[in-house]
This record gives C-alpha cells, sequence and structure tokens, in this order.
C-alpha cells in the first residue's frame, strides 16, 4: 500500500513559515543531512508530490530545472531534476492547465483525493505543503506518517498549523535527527 507521509515545515509556536534564523541562508556546497534524509535518500521510493495551488505554482517558479540560477552547487540540480521527473499532483479549483511535466491538477476532498491516488499504482506519496493544505491533512488525521522539521524560531505569525479537531491524534515516535543549525526533524506515524 501506498504511503502518505506530510512533510511540517514549522517554527517552534506552530506556524507554517520559513522564518530567518543564524544558518537559515547559509548555502552550502553539500546537502544538509536533514535535506538529504527527507528527499535524496527517498528519490526511490516516493514517486507522488502532492502540494497546494500556491506550493505547486512556486515550486515550479523556484525549484524546476528551468529555473536553476548559474554557479549554484550540484546538489541543488539533482533536486530540480527530481522534482522535475516525479509526478506533481496540484490541487485547484482555479488552475485548469500546468506546463510542469509530470503534473496533474486534482481537486475535491482531500480524504477522497490522497484514497484515490492510494489505489493507484507507484511508490510513495509525500504531501508538501503548503500549509493550508497540510493543516486540513494534520487536522483530519490523513496521512500514514509526519515529519515536523521544527526550526528554532517562536515565530508568533503566520499561518498555525492546529486547532480544534474532531479527534484526538495519537503518535507514535520514529526517529528524531538534529539538523546543523537547531533544527530538529520529528517523525512520527499515525497510530489507527
Ligand atoms: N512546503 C511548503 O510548500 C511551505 C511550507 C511553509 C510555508 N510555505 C509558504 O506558504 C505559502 C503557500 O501556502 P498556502 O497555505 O497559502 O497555500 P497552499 O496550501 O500551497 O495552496 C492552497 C491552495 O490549494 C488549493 N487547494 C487546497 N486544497 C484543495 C482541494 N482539496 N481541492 C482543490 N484545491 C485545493 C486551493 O487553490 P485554488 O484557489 O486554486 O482552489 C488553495 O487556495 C507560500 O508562500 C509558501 O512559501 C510553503
Amino acid at each position: 500500500m501506498r504511503r502518505v507521509t506530510a512533510s511540517v515545515y514549522m517554527t517552534l509556536d506552530g506556524r507554517g513559515a520559513f522564518p530567518k534564523y543564524p544558518g537559515s541562508d547559509r548555502s552550502s556546497s553539500e546537502v544538509s543531512a536533514l535535506f538529504r534524509h527527507m528527499w535524496y535518500d527517498r528519490f526511490d521510493d516516493v514517486t507522488t508530490v502532492i502540494m497546494g495551488r500556491r506550493s505547486f505554482l512556486g515550486h515550479q517558479r523556484t525549484w524546476s530545472e528551468k529555473a536553476l540560477r548559474s554557479g549554484e552547487p550540484k546538489w541543488l540540480l539533482e533536486y530540480r531534476r527530481y522534482l522535475d521527473r516525479v509526478e506533481k499532483i496540484c490541487l485547484s479549483h482555479r488552475l485548469k492547465s500546468t506546463d510542469w511535466e509530470n503534473s496533474r491538477i486534482l481537486r475535491g476532498d482531500l480524504s477522497r483525493i490522497i484514497a484515490k491516488l492510494k489505489r493507484e499504482k507507484g511508490g510513495n506519496i509525500i504531501l508538501e505543503g503548503g500549509p493550508a493544505v497540510v493543516r486540513e491533512c494534520l487536522r483530519r488525521n490523513l496521512a500514514d506518517d509526519y515529519w515536523f522539521f521544527v526550526m528554532p524560531v517562536v515565530y508568533g505569525k503566520g499561518p498555525r498549523y492546529w486547532g480544534p479537531m474532531k479527534d484526538q491524534c495519537t503518535l507514535k515516535l520514529i526517529e528524531t535527527k538534529p539538523g546543523e543549525d537547531q533544527e530538529i526533524l520529528l517523525h512520527y506515524e499515525v497510530v489507527r
């Protein structure tokens, strides 16, 4: 069965934002250990990436190979090529078409979309964002596991992931990994 992992990029106070903190905008000639773990190590097993419209368009603008900037480290090019070739699901009511290769636009109830994708052939699935889609996934407990990438900032603004939930969501800790710049990756599996 295909598994759905939701990536939750969050500040310590549970906001879906990318604030600056020491080291956050460091460019490195080597891929960081956490980025490698979350993406490179999964290039073979993850064959579908789900994104909300804003996140999808932002990723296309920033991370497709067409958006390549001169002088970038080689590891970024590998990530760009992966994002170009992986199947991408863009959730949108507004968007009617896309010119990003290997992409499909789907709309409707998120749990139905996830169930439909799970019935299709393929490897595992990452639900990559943005915060609006991840929030719905968290509040309705739709993923099989969650990767919380926690940044060392209490931000006090930006979209909140948590709010009222119909049912309690209980998780089992699979692993924790520290990042180079005080981030921490928490990997939890959903207990059903
Ligand atoms: N991993 C990440 O990507 C990440 C993490 C943290 C912060 N951010 C930042 O967050 C911003 C974007 O996040 P966001 O939360 O505003 O937007 P988003 O989650 O990327 O996209 C929201 C849009 O997705 C569509 N959508 C969501 N669920 C749908 C469904 N079930 N069926 C059909 N369409 C659906 C709707 O688009 P329509 O209006 O077309 O229907 C909705 O407006 C960016 O600025 C990004 O930098 C991103």
